[in-house]
């Protein structure tokens, strides 16, 4: 535990216990400068699974800061939330210190944070992050059908929880670790998805969609073809897919997130009639000493 400031004003930083959440929780649904990689219920459920630090003064907690691992090597930013009343500044210099120390505790060399906010990321790059990647936003707005795919080389089916070992194996194998999901996520997406579909080729998981919904807006979450079944078809299936349940749910926009790089997805959104919103992400990271 570390203290700071004079008495009047003094803010102790710690690590949160599960005990904190009604507190973190309230600050969530009350401040504006929050960042949450997970929803507010998955934050509840993994508080102790995950490595976070707190500062809190008389008033009460003034900012958190949380990291999960995600390769032995790296841990990433999964949460961050800071009282109106403080500054960006104070909160990463006490806060970001203990994360970074927990990190390396951990035997991890790196902390990596998929920027969506200013406030976060500006801070974050005076603090030593770099842009290791971009990811770039598409969008399909309207309820114009897709086009139908000439060919279907897999099956296209709802997945169920009997399928999420294999999802896993298949996600872990199709994406770069940063966003690998566990069973865990798998499990919660499929609770809450407007459509989730596998891809099926001789009984064998080759690939699947997951699509989340906000009101009237869709965004497809991910999509992901196992390596050695990619380039037949079966993304522009599963594509299909997505828009046609998403649609028939009642979505009026459907969204998605990409990495700048890849040029294929690109291609294939863009074939189902996605534009670039122009808007891109920083996947930032910092090398820990
Ligand atoms: C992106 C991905 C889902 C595409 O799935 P796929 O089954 O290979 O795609 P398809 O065979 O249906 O082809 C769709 C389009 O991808 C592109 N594409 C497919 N294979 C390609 C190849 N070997 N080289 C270049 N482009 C290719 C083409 O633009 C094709 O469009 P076309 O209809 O004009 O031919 C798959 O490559 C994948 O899982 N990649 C890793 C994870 C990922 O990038 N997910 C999406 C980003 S979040």
């Amino acid at each position: 535990m570390s203290l700071f400031g004079t008495n009047r004003k003094m803010t102790t930083v710690r690590p949160i216990k599960s005990s904190d959440i009604g507190d973190i929780l309230r600050l969530i649904e009350m401040a504006w400068r929050i960042y949450l990689r997970l929803s507010p219920a998955e934050l509840r459920t993994r508080l102790n699974d995950l490595h976070g630090f707190l500062a809190e003064d008389r008033v009460g907690l003034r900012g958190f800061l949380v990291i999960e691992p995600y390769q032995p090597d790296t841990v990433l930013i999964v949460a961050a939330g800071l009282r109106d009343t403080w500054s960006v500044e104070p909160y990463l210099d006490l806060l970001l210190p203990e994360i970074e120390r927990a990190a390396l505790s951990t035997h991890s060399t790196a902390i990596m944070h998929v920027g969506s906010f200013t406030w976060l990321v500006e801070g974050l790059r005076r603090r030593g992050f770099e842009t290791h990647d971009w990811i770039v936003i598409y969008e399909r707005s309207g309820q114009s059908p897709p086009p139908q795919p000439d060919q279907n080389p897999a099956q296209i089916r709802t997945a169920h929880t009997s399928d999420l070992e294999a999802l896993t194996r298949l996600d872990n194998l199709t994406f770069d670790y940063i966003w690998h999901m566990s069973t865990r996520h798998l499990r919660e997406a499929l609770a809450n998805a407007v459509s989730f579909a596998v891809a099926v080729v001789d009984n064998q998981i080759v690939g699947y969609e997951w699509s989340d919904m906000y009101h009237q807006h869709a965004h497809l979450t991910r999509l992901a073809v196992h390596p050695d079944f990619q380039g037949q078809g079966i993304g522009r299936q599963l594509v299909y897919r997505a828009i046609v349940d998403a649609l028939a749910a009642g979505a009026n926009l459907i969204t998605l997130n990409t990495p700048e790089h890849n040029q294929r997805s690109q291609a294939l959104y863009q074939r189902f009639g996605f534009v670039s919103t122009g808007e891109r992400l920083p996947v930032l990271k910092k090398r820990l000493k």
